[in-house]
């Protein structure tokens, strides 16, 4: 597990929005992974009513998950640029705010590998979930095999999975499928925004609690 180790705050905010504002129009998430958080969401947490997304650049998956699920869903976005986009607020991952503590039920991040203090980040993303909640956290191949001034976080997803099993219990490990049928879909995305079209195994860890609640069971 590398983390890049940056001279002072100030120059990790730079880093990041400088490479948002080249990245501006592009989209990393794509909609298959989305159809299965909210599928899981579903089937698990039944009446949820708040999610958050964060590092959402210029909030597609923030929009995509809201028009999919039918409930409040925000994103976090370091950069300046998140005042641009609807229901994006300007605000460092690492952080919390009062009123998320304990009152979300679920957030989703494709990008873990953007935090210079992967186990502070999810201690406080882990610390805004309901009981019921589920905190889902995509790994990538490409985020595992080389950090810089941008991606600055890099594990195995063995390690990934070391460190979320610390405190944490993992419900499941999703494999995000590329199938022709994810081409298409890529495709039928990539009318509408600039895709980030690098082939990449991706999969989604679905992180709870210790003895969460599963309000799916009986
Ligand atoms: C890999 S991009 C993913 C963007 C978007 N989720 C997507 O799927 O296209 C990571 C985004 O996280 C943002 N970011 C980096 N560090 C952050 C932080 N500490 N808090 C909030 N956003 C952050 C970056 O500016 C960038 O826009």
């Amino acid at each position: 597990m590398k983390v890049h180790k940056y001279g002072d705050y100030d120059e990790y905010v730079r880093e990041q929005s400088a490479a948002n504002k080249q990245k501006l129009h592009s989209v990393w998430a794509n909609p298959t992974e989305l159809e299965i958080v909210s599928r899981h969401v579903e089937q698990t947490i039944p009446n949820a009513s708040f999610g958050i997304c964060h590092g959402v650049r210029n909030g597609w998956e923030v929009q995509w998950l809201r028009d999919r699920l039918k409930i409040d869903i925000i994103g976090t976005e370091l950069a300046e640029t998140a005042t641009n986009y609807p229901h994006v607020i300007q605000w460092d991952f690492h952080n919390t705010k009062d009123e998320w503590i304990g009152h979300c039920d679920f957030i989703y991040s494709n990008a873990w590998d953007h935090s210079y203090d992967p186990e502070t980040c999810l201690d406080k993303w882990m610390s805004c979930l309901k009981p019921t909640g589920r905190c889902f956290i995509e790994w990538s191949e490409e985020a595992s095999s080389k950090i810089d001034r941008v991606d600055c976080f890099g594990a195995s997803k063995d390690e990934c999975s070391q460190l979320i099993s610390k405190k944490f219990d993992i419900e499941k490990v999703y494999t995000i499928p590329f199938t022709w049928r994810e081409v298409v879909k890529r495709l039928f995305q990539l009318g509408r925004v600039r895709v980030e079209w690098r082939v990449a195994r991706r999969v989604v860890f679905v992180v709870k609690h210790r003895n969460a609640k599963d309000k799916s069971k009986p």
